[in-house]
């Protein structure tokens, strides 16, 4: 038995000691170390032994136990330092390091973000809503009769359970009514979808930012005074702004907002298709059928709307031909916004 034990070492000595990985070192652990080792099965013999003799007979078999394993750390061990060696021999100095590329933000949120901060500056605050909504909150609440076009399949998209992926931001309006007492002064930019074929000016996804102001004494001056600041601000002092008479369900009465040509300061050309104005967004007073849907004393309020587009704006401001490059995520493109905040 003593010479099988001696055996045992000497053999587990001399493979350790040619280990040279890891790995080598994990399976010289199984095969002198692990449950099926010699070593172990040797355990189980001590129940043949006389009782006098088990305690220096186990205490044998620990003590090679612990030899074995000092000799797998210490082999362990100088791998390391081997391994280490040969990292520090081939260590190159002058060698290149990895080029680290630096982010920006997409111009649609650079856009965004000045929007925001233009409104903020003037007051507003931010309130933000759901991209997916339903139809009271997207179409009954804004005064959309029930066989409006807009509800179409062809237009809208319908989750399950009449709740539909929004296609204005004016549901905030609602939800903003619903939940907070006039005087409100609030500003909602977000995603909206719509049934559509992209093209130069349109996507089944965009932005918009809706703007709702309540409060007594509201106006459509109040309105026009609003969008020419957000146009001087955004564009520059010399730039003009307008409304036209329109329609929307939920204004009375409606507009469309447009501002002089960035382009050619409204000589004509062909950014604004010859007419020196470019078209912004809708626009309205609130109607008091919203007013009174939502519990709101239409007597003694009045208030404001309007939805800018955001694409447009962001395509206006870095001269993008067409939408679409703003949703295709070009490398090219997203490059001239690197480190852009
Ligand atoms: N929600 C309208 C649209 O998407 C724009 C609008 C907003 C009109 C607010 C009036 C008031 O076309």
């Amino acid at each position: 038995m003593q010479e099988q034990l001696e055996l045992l070492i000497q053999e587990a000595e001399q493979e350790i000691a040619q280990c040279s990985s890891p790995n080598d070192i994990l399976n010289a652990k199984a095969k002198y170390l692990g449950k099926k080792s010699l070593l172990n099965s040797l355990y189980g013999k001590m129940k043949e032994l006389d009782a006098s003799q088990r305690p220096a007979f186990g205490n044998q078999l620990n003590q090679i136990r612990k030899q074995i394993e000092a000799a797998l750390n210490k082999r362990a061990t100088a791998i390391k330092e081997i391994s280490w060696q040969k990292d520090r021999a081939e260590f190159d100095p002058t060698m290149p390091g990895i080029k680290l590329e630096r982010g920006g933000y997409h111009p649609l949120s650079i856009i965004r973000n000045q929007i925001n901060e233009v409104f903020l500056s003037m007051g507003f605050e931010i309130a933000e809503g759901d991209d997916i909504e339903d139809e009271f909150h997207n179409f009954d609440a804004l005064n959309t009769p029930a066989d409006h076009p807009s509800r179409n399949l062809a237009d809208t998209f319908y989750v399950e359970d009449g709740k539909l992926l929004r296609t204005q931001t004016s549901t905030v309006q609602i939800r903003v009514l619903e939940n907070y007492k006039p005087p409100i002064r609030i500003i909602s930019p977000g995603r909206c979808y719509r049934n559509d074929k992209p093209d130069p000016s349109h996507s089944p996804v965009f932005h918009q930012v809706e703007a709702l102001v309540v409060d007594k004494g509201i106006s459509m001056s109040d309105l026009q005074d609003t969008l020419q600041n957000f146009a001087s601000i955004m564009f520059g002092p010399q730039i003009k702004s307008r409304i036209r008479p329109h329609f929307f369900p939920f204004t009375e009465p409606s507009a469309e907002m447009d501002i002089s040509c960035v382009a050619c300061a409204g000589e004509g050309c062909r950014v604004c298709k010859q007419s020196g104005w470019l078209e912004m967004g809708g626009a309205g007073m609130v109607d008091p059928a919203v007013f009174d849907i939502l519990g709101i004393d239409s007597e003694y309020y009045t208030g404001f709307a309007f939805g800018l587009g955001i694409e447009r704006i962001a395509m206006l401001k870095y001269n993008i031909p067409d939408m679409r490059i703003l949703f295709e995520n070009d490398l090219r493109m997203l490059r001239q916004f690197q480190g852009e905040l």
